[in-house]
């Protein structure tokens, strides 16, 4: 049924002027709104705060379909479900959920993630926004790169240091909102890829956050961020399995109707065997990605499987869509048939939420402490 849902919905309300948003760069504010009345917003929050208590296989299957049309609207859900909210149900204090997770959960508030900086992407530890601690408050100063929902988000969950001696144990996270003084949202990014997905710098300047804001115990900041990009990364791996099976649903539909040489190219073994391993490949990264999903719903680490997944993923959907440009021959390149954006849009999932080196960083930790 959800994935009927996620189907229909990405038919009859993304893919209208899906081309159009990407080449305006415009931010699919309404279709999100609606996203939020489904229930796609906070699909795995707990219903007490608002949610539709699902567990993580239904939430990567309906990002599979939405993204398959339409990776822009995909990120906002994918960064507003796994990172905003499951953080905050998770390592949050009751009066956060009640505040924050029920309108986000409901969609009707969005979130945002702020711990790249432009000194500090890989390299995440390396915190340079600082949060000085005031008794009761905490005064946050520094830069965030790359939000997503950057302009378009009421509720920020920020990274920052407050004791740099400490190093990561130092770190706090906070939950930030936009409408605070010295809350100052930077350039919007000019991207190659998810164009309607809305990117920018945020700058914090003396902004007063309530000690009541910082999420779990002083310092627990860092290991909070690693945790959640854990969960998070089974959510980008769906969102670049859902760009390469949309890719290869396209190119295998148009190998059927295109002829070439007096039959249809999906005739000729050169096309027959690009099909054959694109669908090789999208199944192996949805079953890693199920799989990631299914030991999160059951209780079990994860930190590996979700890597692996976010890794293969996101290498298939590179390969798959560049394969689905290819099969498309000159239709392709050009915009009307979908396979270009897809591409693009491709690329993006083997860098954020952890480049595709971290991920192999995280494996190669995780199998040689094995
Ligand atoms: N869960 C809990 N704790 C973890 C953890 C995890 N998965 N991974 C690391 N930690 C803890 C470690 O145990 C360690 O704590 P202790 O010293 O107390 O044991 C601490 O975190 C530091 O870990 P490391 O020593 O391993 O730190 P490192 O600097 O060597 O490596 C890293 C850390 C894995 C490279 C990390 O910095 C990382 O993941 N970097 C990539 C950052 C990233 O993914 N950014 C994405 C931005 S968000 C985004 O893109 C969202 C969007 O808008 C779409």
């Amino acid at each position: 049924m959800i994935q009927q849902a996620a189907r229909d919905f990405a038919q009859s309300e993304l893919l209208p002027g899906v081309i159009e948003r990407d080449n305006k760069q415009q931010f699919p504010a309404e279709q999100i709104r609606k996203m939020g009345e489904l229930g796609f917003m906070g699909m795995m929050v707990d219903p007490k705060y608002g949610g539709g208590g699902m567990d993580n296989l239904s939430y990567v299957i309906a990002m599979e379909e939405l993204s398959k049309v339409d990776a822009s609207a995909s990120v906002a859900m994918s960064v507003n479900n796994s990172l905003v909210c499951w953080g905050i149900e998770k390592y949050g204090s009751e009066e956060q959920r009640q505040k924050y997770l029920v309108p986000l959960a409901t969609g009707q508030k969005l979130g945002a993630f702020c711990l790249s900086e432009p000194e500090a992407g890989s390299d995440a530890t390396s915190q340079r926004t600082t949060a000085e601690f005031k008794g009761d408050h905490y005064v946050l100063n520094g830069n965030k790169n790359w939000i997503t929902n950057g302009n378009t988000a009421d509720y920020y969950v920020v990274m920052a240091q407050t004791d740099k001696e400490l190093g990561h144990r130092g770190i706090n996270a906070f939950i930030v909102e936009k409408s605070w003084d010295g809350f100052v949202v930077g350039k919007k990014e000019d991207k190659m890829g998810i164009r309607g997905s809305d990117t920018h710098s945020i700058m914090f300047q003396d902004v007063k956050v309530p000690l009541e804001n910082r999420i779990g115990e002083d310092g627990f900041g860092f290991k909070f961020a690693m945790k959640v990009l854990s969960g998070g990364r089974i959510g980008i791996a769906a969102q670049a399995l859902g760009i390469a099976a949309g890719a290869f649903e396209l190119a295998t539909k148009y190998s059927k109707e295109r002829k070439a040489f007096g039959k249809t190219i999906s005739q000729h073994q050169a096309i027959a065997f690009k099909l054959a391993d694109m669908a090789t490949q999208v199944e192996a990264a949805r079953l890693l990605t199920y799989k990631a999903a299914r030991l999160k719903d059951a209780g079990k680490p994860f930190d590996m499987e979700s890597a692996m997944a976010k890794l293969h993923a996101s290498e298939t959907a590179m390969k798959v869509t560049t394969e689905a440009v290819q099969v498309h021959g000159g239709y392709g390149f050009v915009k009307e048939y979908h396979v270009e954006r897809l591409m693009r849009d491709a690329k993006i999932t083997q860098i954020y939420e952890g480049t595709s080196e971290i991920q192999r960083l995280v494996i190669s930790r995780a199998v040689l402490d094995a």
